[in-house]
């Protein structure tokens, strides 16, 4: 499918049309950002590295009848997607307290959830991306109660996949970001599932193999996002 016109870029990807409008080519890109943009930076292969690791778990969140706007990879940094009206709503899953959740409830840093909460926050970068619930949602015309329910609904069963795939590569899945949009009458899980969406420790020593290496300038980002590419494709890691 061939390249077209640059139609969306936003802070980790790049999105092109292609010569059908019903697919993009989505390529990520080496940059980095924290705090609703406000923390930027860049490292070598990133974009391989978040393009792959989210290639492999559409992949395999399909084989488990999750609809996904994944297609196919293209190249080591981008893969071919299903073009979406998007939902700008960000799906938060916690199975492990930590980050936002901490401050803004006081639990226990690190305590295992008795049950996975599921937030709702607006995808507004210029208000902090505010938290919000279903009826938000409806009042601003951004999704059904339905489409909703839908949402979910996926956003549980991707949990309860992904937390068993991750513990079988000896990781943690702590907490993780979904987008949706939808197409076609359906909706799909779109976006990114990466160490950027994802915060995913390892279940014995605890190193943290996500964004919060940059958050909090704990160091190694390139080769704890290449780890975290090579555990979760089930390669043998080899660092220089
Ligand atoms: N399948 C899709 N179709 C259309 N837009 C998408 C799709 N998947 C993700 N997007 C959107 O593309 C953009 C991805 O680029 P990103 O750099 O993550 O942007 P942002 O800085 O807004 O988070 C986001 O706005 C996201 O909502
Ligand atoms: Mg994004």
């Amino acid at each position: 499918m061939e390249r077209k016109e640059l139609f969306h870029e936003g802070k980790a990807k790049r999105l092109y049309l292609t010569d059908d409008p019903h697919y993009l080519l989505m390529e990520f890109k080496d940059d980095i950002t924290a705090f609703d943009g406000d923390k930027k930076s860049e490292f070598p292969r990133k974009g391989e590295f978040n393009n792959q690791t989210s290639a492999f778990l559409f992949n395999y969140l399909e084989s488990y009848h999750i609809p996904t706007h994944f297609v196919q990879a293209v190249s080591d940094s981008a893969m071919l997607v299903r073009n979406l009206k998007m939902i700008p709503i960000e799906v938060v899953v916690r199975n492990i307290a930590t980050g936002s959740l901490v401050k803004r409830y006081g639990v226990e840093d690190g305590m295992t959830l008795s049950y996975p909460i599921i937030e709702l926050f607006l995808k507004d970068d210029s208000r902090h991306d505010p938290m919000i619930n279903e009826t938000h949602a409806y009042a601003f015309g951004h999704c059904t109660p339905e489409q909703m329910r839908t949402i979910v609904r996926i956003a549980s069963k991707v949990n309860a996949v992904l937390k068993s795939f991750f513990d079988r590569r000896g990781l943690t899945l702590v907490d993780f970001k979904l987008e949706f949009g939808y197409g076609e009458g359906e909706i799909f899980l779109a976006d990114e599932i990466s160490g950027d969406s994802c915060r995913i420790w390892d279940k014995k020593t605890g190193k943290k193999l996500d964004k919060d290496r940059f958050r909090h300038d704990l160091g190694d980002i390139e080769s704890s996002y290449e780890e975290l590419m090579f555990r979760v494709l089930n390669k043998e890691h080899k660092p220089d």
